[in-house]
């Protein structure tokens, strides 16, 4: 099933189900000895989630692949690892240095409102779809759970209006906000992802700062690899092909787009983020095009 205008999802199918699987991810690299993250609510989500097959991955039962002895779950979890904590440091160092509104675009299963140490005063918006805000409200109120800042999630599609809804919650267009967009850029169609960086534009007081990712070979590749996995999760009952949830089209790289469009920016692959968490991005030639994403983030000026 490929994407269509106005698809929607709830968090155990389609795009839903990638927030999902990033967090069976973070729940793995939690647990490893020397974790570069805790992430406590990652588990219980999944396991609420009853996928059977994410639920076998976190308890131990599968690998990510069956015939490489664990390297494809080593680097997913190394690669969630990194991301989560460069976004992490992103929303912690933004709030030290005086921000105090915070908008992380497609929330999943994201669990930070809930787990950094927001300095007081500080208002989170979670904006993903409405039955995956539903679910993780529900989830996350059955397990205790508390929020460590004022959080405000807003069911919308960020194919939609959203920063009317965003609005009408209760951001302040005239404070600066630290922004991240992860895990969602190629699931948007190419000119949504435009439309989504011009309306944070319109929405970013001076100062306002803005995480996200860029894979520039987000094609091809990422393809291959998305169907090599489908052929090994079928084996275990789970169906998922991520080439058909991503939107294919050229897509304005996101450094020149951002940087065009009134940001100072500042990128760094992946072998100099796993290097800053002092990890080692394997070497091998299949490996390039991921090797080649970058972390992202920006300064409005
Ligand atoms: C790979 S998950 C990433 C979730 C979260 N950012 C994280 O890293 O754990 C993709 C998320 O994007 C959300 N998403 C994708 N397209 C969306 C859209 N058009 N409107 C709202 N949410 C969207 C999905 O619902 C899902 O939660």
């Amino acid at each position: 099933m490929t994407r269509a205008d106005a698809d929607s999802w709830d968090i155990a199918t389609s795009v839903g189900a990638t927030a999902t699987m990033v967090a069976a991810a973070r729940a793995i690299a939690s647990r490893e000895r020397d974790a570069l993250i805790d992430d406590p609510f990652a588990e219980p989500l999944v396991r609420a989630v009853g996928l059977d097959f994410f639920t076998r991955l976190i308890d131990g039962e599968i690998e990510m692949s069956d015939d490489d002895g664990g390297a494809a779950t080593w680097l997913i979890t190394n690669v969630m690892a990194v991301r989560t904590r460069f976004f992490d440091d992103f929303f912690i160092a933004a709030t030290g240095d005086g921000i105090t509104q915070a908008v992380i675009l497609a929330s999943g299963l994201d669990a930070r409102a809930y787990r950094l140490g927001w300095p007081a005063g500080t208002v989170v918006y979670e904006i993903d779809q409405p039955k995956v805000i539903e679910f993780k409200n529900a989830t996350m109120a059955s397990i205790g759970a508390e929020p460590t800042a004022q959080r405000r999630a807003v069911s919308i599609d960020l194919r939609d209006d959203w920063p009317a809804a965003l609005r009408r919650n209760g951001f302040d267009d005239t404070k600066p906000t630290a922004w991240s967009a992860e895990g969602l850029l190629v699931y948007l169609p190419p000119e949504a992802q435009d439309r989504l960086f011009d309306d944070i534009a319109k929405l970013s007081a001076p100062g306002s700062r803005l995480a996200t990712e860029y894979h520039p070979d987000a094609g091809a590749s990422m393809g291959r690899r998305a169907e090599a996995f489908r052929q090994r999760w079928q084996k275990h009952g789970f169906d998922m092909n991520l080439a058909d949830l991503f939107y294919p089209g050229e897509r304005n790289p996101v450094v020149d787009y951002l940087s065009e469009h009134g940001w100072r920016v500042t990128a760094r692959d992946r072998t100099e983020m796993f290097a800053e968490y002092g990890r080692h991005f394997p070497d091998s030639e299949e490996l390039a095009p991921m090797r080649d994403s970058l972390a992202v983030t920006a300064i409005r000026q």
